[in-house]
């Protein structure tokens, strides 16, 4: 387990580029998989999560090349039963979207992960799925990975999710694109909606109407283009370091916007940051801007319920921000965080004690006693999650006697070059 010491070092200052958004290129990779034809992947995600997706699609018979010019080429179309278990290692995204799309193909594929995805619920996918006719198997009653798929012919159908999850909502369409007839999918709050303006992209007809959107199967895709815009999570970590950063002011380059996933901008002008935006695009149907961020002295805050899906991985850094802010934040509504890779609730909680923050955890969420600008540092361990390891690593560089992350090579798992990234941005 690799350590990481972060110090106060100055303002941060000048401008950096984001890597490529996660949830768009597992998307990409496996609708390439599906698409027959060569799917160009521009400016993928370089996380351990792609990687362990583009495995999976070559178990599956997929072809895969990549070089620094052209990105990432996959020939897709015929899928083939693969001789091993399939391993979606520390991605909850590609174990999740895999299994609606192999409910489908006519063999059987077993998919598993790392003890971290082996302890995450995975009934909320199959549940819905079921609905449409896929026989899917699955440790302790079907509630956790492994999962066996027995790929069959599907029948479209109308689904209602029962939690906010862009990966249940993206499974259902995954299997209803391949399924007789129309299915719909409406979950009872908004999540991301990368399937949704990715599927056109592909060649599949999509229409939305509210939270629910609905797809005629089965759909004859072809091969893509996709360009992906930068992650606006792996951002959202530089925003806040230099909004906690006396004297900082950065611009972060070519950041997808999608409004189903910036509910942390909205906060951090609630809280007290200076954000701007310019030089505004669309980038494969997806919003695309440069994002200024200047330090910013920070106040308490409620954040609630209704606000958790938009915020849903920023939520450990907003707890973070709030170690930094005058007053008390209250969050709720984050129940979902205690299935993420880690029980982000409880490490969060852990964390912020460490550095000599008062926390207060509830069942979901945390009400955090700020402390201004008087954070005294401390050692955390970041319990093998990219996203814990990163917002400690930003509280580092402005608490007293630095952080010191223990497991800080997670963040390869979304952000191999957060590091290097972080130290480009300091004179
Ligand atoms: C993701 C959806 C979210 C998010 C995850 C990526 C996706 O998970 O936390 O990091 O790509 O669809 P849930 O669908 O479980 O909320």
């Amino acid at each position: 387990m690799s350590r990481a010491r972060i110090a106060p070092r100055g303002a941060l200052s000048g401008e950096a580029k984001i890597p490529g958004d996660k949830s768009i290129t597992q998307r990409a990779v496996l609708l390439g998989a599906l698409a027959p034809g060569v799917t160009r992947i521009r400016g993928a995600n370089p996380g351990e999560d792609t990687r362990a997706a583009l495995g999976m699609i070559r178990q599956l018979g997929a072809r895969v090349t990549a070089t620094v010019k052209d990105g990432i080429l996959i020939r897709g179309g015929e899928l083939k039963e693969s001789d091993r278990v399939l391993d979606a290692r520390n991605s909850g995204t590609a174990l999740r979207l895999a299994t609606g799309l192999l409910a489908a193909q006519p063999f059987l594929s077993i998919l598993t992960g790392d003890p971290s995805l082996r302890r995450r619920p995975v009934a909320r996918v199959i549940e819905p799925l079921r609905v449409l006719g896929a026989d899917l198997t699955a440790r302790q009653g079907d509630r956790l990975p492994p999962i066996v798929v027995r790929g069959r012919p599907l029948q479209g159908a109308a689904i209602v999710t029962s939690v906010p999850s862009a990966q249940v909502k993206s499974a259902v369409l995954f299997a209803g694109i391949q399924a007789q007839g129309v299915t719909s999918v409406r979950e009872p709050a908004a999540t991301r909606d990368h399937t949704e303006r990715m599927l056109p992209r592909f060649g599949v007809a999509l229409d939305r109407e509210g939270t629910a959107a609905r797809v005629r199967g089965p759909a004859a895709l072809h091969a893509a283009e996709i360009e992906v815009p930068g992650d606006f999570s792996a951002a959202s970590f530089l925003l806040a370091a230099a909004t906690i950063v006396k004297g900082s002011d950065i611009v972060l380059k070519g950041v997808g916007v999608n409004p189903t996933r910036t509910a942390f901008l909205d906060h951090l002008s609630r809280v007290g940051s200076g954000l701007e935006r310019g030089n505004e695009r669309v980038v494969s149907g997806e919003p695309v801007c440069d994002l200024r961020a200047r330090a910013g002295k920070l106040r308490g805050a409620r954040v609630v319920p209704d606000a958790a899906p938009r915020l849903i991985d920023e939520l450990p850094l907003v707890a973070v921000l709030a170690a930094f802010a005058d007053g008390k934040t209250v969050v709720h509504g984050a129940g979902e965080l205690r299935v993420k890779e880690s029980d982000r609730v409880a490490t969060v909680a852990a964390g912020l004690r460490a550095i000599g923050v008062e926390v207060d955890e509830h069942e979901d969420g945390w009400t955090i006693h700020g402390k201004g600008g008087r954070v005294r540092g401390g050692t955390v361990d970041a319990a093998g999650d990219h996203r814990i390891a990163m917002a400690f690593m930003v509280a580092g560089l402005a608490a007293r006697e630095g952080v010191t992350v223990l497991g800080a090579e997670s963040a390869r798992v979304s952000d191999p070059g957060f590091l290097n990234r972080l130290r480009s941005l300091f004179r």
